[in-house]
């Protein structure tokens, strides 16, 4: 008996197999159950994949008890510390950080691909101006496709690599040009001398009538939430780019998928969620209501911002989040963020109530990210624009990986089958 398996005795036949631990760097090891259906006749039954681990990765680990997220085996705090988003996203595709020459490369490559076809302003107009900007990005991702046919054989490296670069370059474009059309002002064109965060914010909100500099400590805190945003392993949304990927499916149509799955308010939704949640118990000032029916098995609320299907003690992105946000706070005054005092109020309630310590329910990258967006003027409702800006590095080196892993397959999940065993057909005039 190998000691690297796992002896699974089936006690209704006395059938024994073994199954192979598979061990990786880090975090737990796992039982490869490939042969357990063919060997035992059994498939394995893990609604929402809390046990179960869905490919081999070396982008991204969390360790959730320890609070640990780590980019290609870097810890996020000395990336938020010493790097910026571009130098992540580097990282995220090619596995190591650049040289200076390497930088400077992917920099210029970046900043020749922002600009968008002239006739996907076309798109824009075609939705209300009341439209939410998460579903013209998904629109318009989608889209992308029907303009790039050079580039979307999922087999060729070179064409990989031409629709990631397009992928990171153009979402700042996309997700800027979509806040204008929902403002009806005139979409204001990438400029190359901007870096990739100031060029952002410079598409957000110059108009033609004035210069437009952004403040610096907003280009920072931006960037801040860009990198702690750009990935974290088989999230929902990653995951539904992986699943979408794995039919040879185009990146764009994959990327539009999971630009889909992040919209919801568990997942990347909470931002704004988070906010519209705050500014309620700001309006009504008594957060106690609020803690109650959170905790209410009854009550569908849940308190925004808080848990985490992974994280069961602190999220670091939320640790560093906090910091940059009072530093905001020190900059620009309360009054530009009269949210602050509230979520400060309610993280300290929620953390001493026995209900959110006994099931480890901590603030979220989420708790904080919106307060600092809002402090800098960003609408609620580009809030998940942002953080699908951010992961779509995330989403395209995953989808990368995976088009180069030997043992990738088309995804396709098995089932408990709980409906009705075979039945005669009943004519209409007998039912
Ligand atoms: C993101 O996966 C990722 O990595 C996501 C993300 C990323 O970077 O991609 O980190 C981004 O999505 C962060 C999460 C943002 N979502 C929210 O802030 C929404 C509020 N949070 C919850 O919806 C919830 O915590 C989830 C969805 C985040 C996690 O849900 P789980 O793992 O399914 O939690 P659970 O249902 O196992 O909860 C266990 C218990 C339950 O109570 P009991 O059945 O034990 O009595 O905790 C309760 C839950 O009801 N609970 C909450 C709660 N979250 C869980 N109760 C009140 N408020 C909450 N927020």
């Amino acid at each position: 008996m190998s000691k690297d398996t796992i002896t699974l005795t089936d006690n209704t036949t006395g059938k024994q197999i073994e199954l192979p631990i598979l061990r990786g760097t880090k975090g737990a090891p796992t039982v490869d159950v490939r042969s357990l259906y063919k060997e035992l006749g059994y498939f394995t039954y893990d609604p929402g994949f809390m046990s179960t681990a869905s490919c081999r990765s070396a982008i991204t680990f969390i360790d959730g008890a320890k609070g640990i997220l780590m980019y290609r085996g870097y810890p996020i705090e000395v990336l938020a510390e010493h790097s910026n988003y571009l130098e992540v996203c580097f990282l995220l595709l090619n596995g190591e950080l650049p040289t200076r020459e390497e930088l400077n490369e992917f920099t210029s490559i970046i900043q020749d691909h922002t600009m968008l076809h002239e006739a996907l302003q076309n798109f824009y107009n075609g939705f209300r101006h009341d439209a939410h900007p998460m579903a013209i990005m998904v629109g318009i991702v989608g889209a992308l496709s029907a303009f790039y046919q050079d580039s979307t054989d999922v087999h060729d490296a070179r064409h990989r690599e031409i629709s990631a670069f397009r992928m990171i370059a153009k979402m700042p474009t996309i997700a800027a040009w979509s806040y204008k059309y929902s403002m009806g002002q005139p979409f204001v064109y990438p400029k190359a001398n901007l870096s990739y965060t100031e060029n952002f914010l410079h598409m957000m909100f110059a108009v033609p009538t004035e210069e437009y500099t952004p403040n610096p400590l907003f280009v920072k805190a931006l960037d801040l939430i860009l990198t702690l945003h750009a990935d974290h392993e088989q999230n929902a949304s990653t995951s539904t780019v992986r699943l979408t990927g794995s039919s040879e499916a185009n990146p764009f149509a994959a990327v539009a998928a999971g630009i889909a799955s992040l919209w919801g308010p568990a997942h990347g939704g909470a931002n704004e969620a988070v906010i519209r949640m705050l500014e309620e118990i700001t309006a009504t000032g008594d957060i106690q209501p609020f803690i109650d029916r959170a905790k209410d098995r009854d009550d569908s609320f849940r308190l925004m911002g808080f848990g985490h299907r992974v994280y069961k003690n602190y999220d670091p992105r939320a640790k560093l989040i906090r910091e940059i946000c009072h530093q905001l706070v020190n900059e620009l005054g309360t009054e530009k963020m009269p949210l602050l005092s509230t979520a400060m109020e309610l993280e300290k309630v929620a953390t001493e109530d026995e209900y959110f310590i006994q099931r480890k329910l901590y603030p979220n990258v989420d708790f904080y990210s919106g307060i600092i967006l809002s402090a800098m003027g960003i609408p609620m409702n580009m809030f998940t624009v942002i953080f699908a800006l951010a992961r779509t590095v995330g989403w395209i080196s995953h989808w990368n990986e995976m088009m180069q892993d030997p043992e990738s397959r088309i995804g396709r999940p098995r089932q408990l089958y709980v409906g009705k065993d075979t039945r005669d057909y009943i004519p209409i005039d007998q039912r």
